[in-house]
């Protein structure tokens, strides 16, 4: 069958070589992709959000397959584009219904859901415009650290944590009342702070059925040992060393079980993956977030670790035969360390020729924001490349992918150095 991929990043180029490697895939084209998809499919200069010329596209190269890697076409509700259109119905997208979307596109959807089905969650309010003042009165009754979520998708920014009160009620009044996040902090969602240790869990469902499909956890800050500001992710650890049998039959019957069930008996279509944000507080499972796509970069540690294909797993998902889908996974580890643009997250250069990549032999080099221009390699975003390898253990897996990157150079380039330090001394 013709697959098209939606998405530019790392997690898509992922997608892209795992999908390359089945023999059920024909023609493999990607929307818009990046400098390193174009050795595995056909870059396609769509954006996933422009429903109708993804539409014409899918009609003239009969795709059978849609799979969605990010968030934005989802909330946009690219899944229901297709199933309600005649010509369009009998393409498979990989991604959840609008509705399932919002467990990712509204914080206070996610909460509510999850207080309807018992999921552990932390104690929450949430607070518009009009009730600014109450928001402000219910801070002063938490405790420090506060936590401020913006409802709404603000490109991974709409959550602010703040030791001191006046400044956490100052930020309220900057999200609601001067729309600090746009539309997005019409609503906030004022959460209790839960103090532990995060990973994710990452659950393929047909709404119905569910495969667990191996955790990862990624590092956010831009800085080492956790410091600076937040990014898309400056790497990756999969498998989650904490994350025990005992811990993880917890998170399966109290979160995974629930939220299934709940999709479930609410009716929502449901047809991709659930990403789980979690947090271990005093060995207890506990739900941050919910995201309704694959992690970048944790993409990038755990299809590497799938060695069934994912092609009929995802057949699977309008057949019915997920539970009957046998999920082989890899019992090496997988570590990706993600080499960004120096000055990302905030202002970076672009165009810098990257060289080296072809030397590499121990990892897989996934590219993000790369492009090929004139038959050079060039940087074309703030995270650009992540280089994942795989190991007996972790420890192994690091230092391949440490190897790798003294192989490659662009002006500029940075790269956490602590990735996966912190899991030795757990
Ligand atoms: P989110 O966008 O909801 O994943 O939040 C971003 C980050 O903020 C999370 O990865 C956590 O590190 C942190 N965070 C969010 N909610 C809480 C909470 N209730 N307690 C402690 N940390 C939190
Ligand atoms: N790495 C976190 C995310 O994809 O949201």
């Amino acid at each position: 069958m013709n697959i098209l991929i939606l998405g530019s990043g790392g997690r898509e180029h992922a997608f892209a070589v795992k999908l390359h490697s089945s023999p059920l895939c024909d023609q493999l084209y990607i929307a818009p992709g990046n400098g390193g998809t174009q050795h595995v499919a056909t870059n396609v200069a769509i954006s996933p959000t422009d429903f109708p010329a993804l539409k014409a596209f899918v009609l003239e190269k009969e795709i059978a397959m849609v799979v969605v890697g990010p968030e934005d076409p989802l909330v946009k509700g690219v899944y229901d584009f297709f199933v309600s259109d005649k010509e369009l119905a009998h393409v498979q997208v990989i991604g959840p219904s609008q509705h399932g979307a919002t467990l990712e596109g509204s914080k206070e959807f996610a909460k509510e859901f999850m207080v309807r089905h018992n999921i552990p969650t932390a104690k929450y309010a949430s607070f518009t415009k009009e009730t600014v003042e109450e928001g402000c009165a219910f801070l002063s009754t938490m405790k420090a650290p506060y936590v401020l979520k913006a409802d709404g998708l603000a490109a991974g920014k709409g959550v602010v944590i703040l030791e001191d009160l006046h400044e956490a009620q100052a930020e309220l009044r900057r999200m609601l009342i001067d729309a600090k996040f746009g539309q997005a902090s019409t609503k906030v969602v004022i959460e209790e702070f839960l103090k532990g240790i995060e990973l994710s869990c990452f659950v393929l469902t047909d709404g119905v059925d569910y495969k667990i499909l191996p955790t990862a956890k990624d590092y956010k800050r831009i800085g080492e040992a956790d410091t600076g500001l937040n990014t898309g992710g400056m790497g990756a650890v999969s498998p989650v060393p904490f994350a025990d049998a005992a811990f993880m039959q917890k998170i399966e019957e109290r979160i995974v079980k629930p939220t299934i069930n709940g999709l479930q008996s609410e009716g929502i279509v449901y047809k991709g993956f659930v990403f789980i944000g979690l947090i271990k507080v005093e060995g207890e499972p506990y739900v941050i977030e919910y995201n309704v796509r694959m992690g970048d970069p944790e993409t990038e540690v755990v299809l590497p670790r799938i060695e069934s294909d994912l092609v009929p797993l995802f057949q699977s998902l309008y057949n019915g035969t997920l539970a009957a889908q046998e999920l082989k996974i890899t019992p090496e580890s997988a570590t990706t360390v993600v080499m960004v643009s120096g000055g990302y997250p905030e202002e970076y250069e672009k165009g810098k020729v990257i060289t080296g990549t072809e030397s590499v032999t121990d990892s897989m080099v996934y590219h993000a924001g790369t492009t090929l221009k004139e038959g050079a390699l060039l940087t074309a975003g703030g995270r650009v490349l992540a280089i994942t390898s795989l190991g007996a253990d972790f420890q192994q897996a690091l230092q391949k992918s440490y190897h790798s990157i003294s192989k490659i150079h662009f002006e500029g380039a940075y790269y956490r150095r602590d990735i996966g330090k912190d899991l030795s001394s757990l």
